[in-house]
């Protein structure tokens, strides 16, 4: 199906591994025009290859961490300047180290902060000052489970995620009149095939989130008994964001993470 995603401008922070990566090669089969803002040069690199060679409209690599107003003000003006403009945001950037509340302290709780939280609001404060005046864009914010659930060894995490459901509904709310879509995905945990993580990802050693036995009790705690790919979340951003099919859907929370959440 056409989801009318061809050759619109569309953001991805965090483009180079696992989800992120996922979504920027969900976007490059509709033929979108992908701006990919990520620390991880190289592999960010890497992705944009192959996104490529999957049909993206063109692809460009800017170095931004999204805790930096300024460097996230260069990734959508590179955006615009080589796009005209944006027209999807995927906040996808997160960060956490498993850690039960008391193993951390307010250097770890700020970092936290910082990625998960203030990095949502820089990139959505700066795209809505793109899309306002264009009168149309779709915002699409990477969450958690956690933050519907608590966690633990996620309390900051699952904290600041919980942050992000709120903080996109009253973005919604404030810039529907714009025409202006705004909903979040909650994956549950969500593994990378191979091969497909920088060294800056969290995955990039994965028996340090979750050993083989922790994800063979979570798989069979799952409703649907198998852990996400990132795929799974990928097709749930593409949905969201494609007017097309979601043209009425805003203010939402999607939890994609076989069953883990169901909340009414
Ligand atoms: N994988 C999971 O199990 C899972 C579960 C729930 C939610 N999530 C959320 O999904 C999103 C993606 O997770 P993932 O597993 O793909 O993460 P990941 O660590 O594999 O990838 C994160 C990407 O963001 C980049 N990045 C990190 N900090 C950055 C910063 N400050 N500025 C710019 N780029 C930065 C990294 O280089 C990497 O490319 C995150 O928001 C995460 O919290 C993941």
């Amino acid at each position: 199906m056409d989801l009318g995603l061809s050759g619109k401008s569309v953001v991805v922070t965090g483009g180079a591994s696992n989800i992120g990566r996922a979504i920027t090669l969900a976007f490059a089969k509709e033929h979108a025009a992908i701006t990919i803002g990520d620390i991880d040069l190289p592999q960010a690199e890497t992705v944009a290859q192959e996104a490529l060679k999957l049909g993206a409209s063109n692809v460009h690599v800017v170095k931004c961490d999204v805790t930096d107003l300024k460097e996230v003000k260069n990734l959508f003006s590179e955006a615009v300047r080589i796009n005209q403009t944006v027209d999807v945001l995927v906040n996808n950037v997160g960060w956490d180290d498993l850690k039960f509340f008391t193993q951390t302290d307010p250097a770890f709780w700020n970092k936290v902060i910082q990625v998960n939280f203030v990095g949502v609001l820089n990139c959505t404060h700066t795209a809505l000052a793109i899309m306002i005046p264009n009168s149309k864009g779709s915002i699409v914010s990477i969450s958690s489970d956690a933050s519907r659930q608590g966690e633990p060894r996620e309390a900051v995490y699952g904290g600041m995620k919980a942050g992000i459901n709120s903080f996109m509904k009253t973005i919604a709310k404030e810039n529907g009149r714009y025409g202006i879509r705004c909903n979040v995905v909650c994956p549950g945990v969500t593994i990378p095939h191979e091969n497909q993580v920088g060294e800056k990802s969290m995955w990039s050693d994965v028996e340090s989130m979750f050993t083989q036995e922790q994800l063979g009790k979570i798989t069979k705690a799952l409703p649907l008994k198998k852990i996400g790919r990132p795929e799974d979340i990928a097709n749930s951003v593409l949905f969201l964001a494609a007017d097309k099919v979601a043209g009425h859907v805003t203010g939402q929370v999607l939890s994609v993470s076989g069953g883990y959440s169901m909340i009414g």
